[in-house]
């Protein structure tokens, strides 16, 4: 998005950097924002309001009742003009009261009754930001639709070293002018997803599967139909909410996903399997319950059908992508299955890597292609990652036109 013209509500909280959100309005305002500060009562103890009024060249609140225009009520009229909000920094506390739904100043007023989106620039304690209280409350922001600029690793001013530093101002402009731009460059296309674990039947109360959330298929789906994709989600078992414009097929075992993405193959642009399927199942399952006996008990698995492979042996004109989930050599791992499974890209994910793999909200991945790329995609959150993916994928569609 080019911000000129745009409102920009600032929030700023109490904290150190709080002396950073001077550069930044100072930069959002020669961009051409109209940019809008609201102070918590503890930011004003780092930085004057006047600062901000003569950088923004705007009132600055601090204050729920302190209505500067008797027309007007002031944190409905913000919330309501604000084609964004940015919360710079953002500390702890801001952010367990917005994830409680707590209004009770100006700025957690105005944010509760704005319909505009709200970027979370977090700045704290590298102990702080690790804190499952701190990661349960970013995560319900997040499940919320709220958007985070993650900080950076390095000296903060509590004389730690590590992850808590608020971005730069500089960065953070560039990540608001890259994330708010709809990108609509999947427009006319189908995309298939995979996602989630299968489960292989025992008996009617067990089952063999695996530590798939779905949150990285789901992810995808969801960046895919954002920018403009026609979308068909195949899952497994999840506790996820459908995304937004996506068709979702659920299915069981591995069969199942089998018999369903091959029932919609032919018709798709594109096709990325995230899915966790088993590569084997019980030769054998039970009508009734197993009864326990004494020793040991073995279970014959037979090989179920490699769904990427049979994908890769009917290939047409589909853009082919697979997900390995490595625990050592990924890349080595990776090109062999890019290869053998006559893939277009494969994104090679080191699981059992804290903050990546399984169930977790963020991961990294190194994408490959048949070409030689090898583009590493460093720790973010699985949505951030899911659109970084999907842009190594469109640039390799172009290649491949020209
Ligand atoms: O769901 P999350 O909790 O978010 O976790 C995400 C993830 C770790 C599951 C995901 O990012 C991931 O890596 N998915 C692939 C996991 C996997 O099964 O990897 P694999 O190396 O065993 O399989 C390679 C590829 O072949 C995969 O695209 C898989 O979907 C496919 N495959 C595997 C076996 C089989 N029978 N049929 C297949 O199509």
């Amino acid at each position: 998005m080019n911000l000129a013209g745009k409102t920009i509500c600032l929030g700023v909280s109490g904290g150190i950097a709080a002396y950073k959100a001077c550069a930044l309005t100072s930069k959002l305002t020669q961009r051409g924002a109209d940019v809008h500060v609201i102070m918590t009562k503890h930011a004003a103890e780092f930085v004057t309001p006047l600062t901000f009024q003569a950088l923004s060249r705007n009132p600055v609140y601090t204050d729920t009742f302190d209505e500067k225009h008797p027309e007007k009520i002031a944190h409905i009229d913000l919330a309501d003009k604000a084609d964004l909000f940015l919360l710079a920094p953002t500390t702890a506390n801001l952010i367990g009261k917005l994830a409680a739904g707590i209004a009770d100043d100006m700025l957690t007023t105005t944010l509760l009754a704005t319909e505009a989106p709200v970027y979370i620039a977090p700045a704290m304690n590298v102990h702080m930001y690790a804190h499952p209280a701190v990661i349960r409350n970013m995560q319900q922001l997040d499940d919320w639709g709220y958007h985070f600029i993650e900080p950076e690793a390095g000296y903060l001013a509590c004389g730690y070293v590590g992850k808590g530093r608020l971005e730069e101002p500089e960065s953070i402009i560039r990540i608001l002018e890259e994330r708010t731009e709809p990108k609509r460059d999947l427009e006319g296309k189908k995309v298939l997803v995979t996602a989630g674990p299968t489960q292989e039947t025992i008996d009617p109360v067990r089952f063999f599967t695996n530590h798939s959330s779905g949150k990285m298929g789901y992810a995808v789906a969801e960046a895919a139909a954002k920018r403009g994709a026609d979308v068909t989600l195949v899952s497994g078992p999840s506790q996820l909410a459908t995304p937004l414009g996506v068709k979702r097929i659920d299915i069981t075992s591995a069969q199942e996903m089998l018999d369903q993405v091959l029932s919609v193959y032919d018709q798709q642009d594109i096709v990325i399997k995230a899915a966790a399927v088993a590569d084997y199942r019980p030769v054998q399952t039970f009508d009734s319950k197993v009864k326990k006996q004494d020793g040991n008990l073995s279970i014959e698995m037979e090989r179920t059908t490699d769904i990427l492979l049979t994908l890769g042996q009917r290939k047409q004109h589909q853009f082919l992508v697979g997900f390995a989930a490595e625990t050592n050599d990924a890349v080595a791992y990776g090109i062999g299955k890019l290869e053998r499974k006559h893939l277009d890209a494969i994104c090679v994910n080191t699981v059992g890597k804290t903050g990546a793999g399984f169930q977790s909200d963020t991961n990294e991945v190194i994408y490959l292609n048949r070409e030689g790329k090898e583009q590493h995609l460093p720790s973010d959150t699985k949505k951030q990652i899911a659109h970084r993916i999907l842009d190594e994928i469109v640039q390799d569609m172009e290649a491949d036109r020209k």
